[in-house]
């Protein structure tokens, strides 16, 4: 297998590149593992840059961001996803960042991407700044999801998280996308302990009021800073419990089925609200993701610390088909689960803002 010779496998800890042992994967196109699953929704993370300063991702000042010259352009991008559909039989494209609304070509990426056949469905997550003037340009462009971040409705709070006052401004875009049609529209929620913990009823009525389908995100050990701490993070048990008081949950059966939320129906349906307990109930067994990030890095989990290098391909003047089988073996590599609740866990070297919700 000659791409995989061309490939580096970049080891996040101190070590040499360790040569992936394909032994037992057959020859199936597909971005199958060892452990029974095949991906079939790519991450694509646009930019590591961001508008908002959410306390549980970046600290107050921002990031060294990532060099221009590192980061994957256009043409490259299209390029590599047009790969993971054609011959990897990626299904879903979702854009994150960052913020993905920050990437200038937006509009034209979500247009190539959603002309490649067969179409794959193409969505965004955003935190919905600046969305509202633009949304119909990207349903012009072929956007079909949208999820957009929300964690309080109270100016105040949304700022003491955000440590930005724009709390009208993702008010206004979750009006226009639906408004435009990208309906279902999501909302993710990260509760914070003693911060918006007690607004999880509120958020579930809001989003009932408007017709949006609330998710609650458990905080990840992803933030920049390394205080995440498993003792004071809001479990689902918890955010089930507050949402209990007020309404009655009722669990939506076979509606899991790969996706990360579990979902509960609301007072006997048909509204649903979606807990995505990735720490406390990870799904990891059911995993169909695989993630690239701004600079052209493959990961296989959010918790990866290994990466792929696609980028040297990329620019090293690498075939279609080399580029799919270094996806290939990579995927092949996938470690069963990320280990959270381990002693041993260590948090990724890269934060959630640059590797891709
Ligand atoms: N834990 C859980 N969710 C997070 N998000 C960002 N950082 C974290 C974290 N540490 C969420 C954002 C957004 C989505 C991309 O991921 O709130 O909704
Ligand atoms: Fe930006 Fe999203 Fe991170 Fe908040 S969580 S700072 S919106 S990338």
């Amino acid at each position: 297998m000659t791409a995989i010779a061309l490939g580096i496998p970049r080891v996040g800890v101190a070590g040499a590149p360790v040569p992936p042992d394909l032994s037992g994967r057959g020859d199936s196109p597909y971005l199958i593992d060892r452990h029974g699953r095949r991906g079939r929704d790519l991450r694509v993370s646009l930019t590591d840059r961001c508008n908002l300063r959410c306390t549980y991702c970046m600290p107050a000042e921002g990031l060294d961001w990532q060099p221009a010259d590192e980061l994957l352009s256009d043409d490259e991008l299209v390029r590599v996803i047009t790969v993971a559909v054609d011959r990897l039989g990626i299904q879903e494209i979702r854009f994150t960042g960052g913020e993905p609304l920050l990437r200038k070509g937006l509009p034209g990426i979500i247009a190539r991407v959603g002309a490649l056949r067969p179409k794959p469905e193409v969505s965004l997550t955003t935190n919905g700044i600046g969305f509202a003037r633009r949304a119909d340009e990207f349903v012009d462009a072929g956007l079909d999801r949208i999820n957009i971040s929300l964690d309080s409705l109270d100016p105040d709070t949304f700022e003491r998280i955000t440590r930005r006052r724009r709390l009208r401004d993702v008010l206004a875009a979750l009006d226009a996308a639906a408004a435009v049609g990208l309906t279902p529209v999501k909302i993710n929620a990260v509760l914070l302990r003693g911060v918006n913990d007690h607004e999880a009823p509120d958020l579930l009525q809001f989003a009932l009021d408007h017709g949006y389908q609330l998710r609650f995100i458990e905080q990840m050990p992803l933030d920049a800073g390394h205080v995440w701490s498993r003792d004071r993070m809001v479990t689902a048990d918890e955010i089930q419990e507050r949402l209990a008081a007020r309404f009655d949950l009722s669990p939506d059966p076979g509606a899991r089925l790969g996706a990360p939320a579990e979902l509960f129906r609301v007072n006997g349906g048909p509204a649903t609200v979606g807990i995505i307990a990735s720490v406390t109930r990870p799904f990891c067994g059911d995993c169909d993701r695989t993630r690239l990030t701004a600079d052209g890095q493959i990961r296989t989990c959010l918790f990866s610390r290994a990466e792929t290098d696609l980028r040297a391909i990329l620019r090293g003047g690498g075939t279609d088909e080399q580029i799919a089988q270094l996806w290939r073996a990579t995927t092949w590599g996938k470690l069963p689960g990320h280990g959270i609740d381990d002693p041993s866990f260590l948090q990724p070297d890269r934060p959630m803002s640059a590797i891709g919700g």
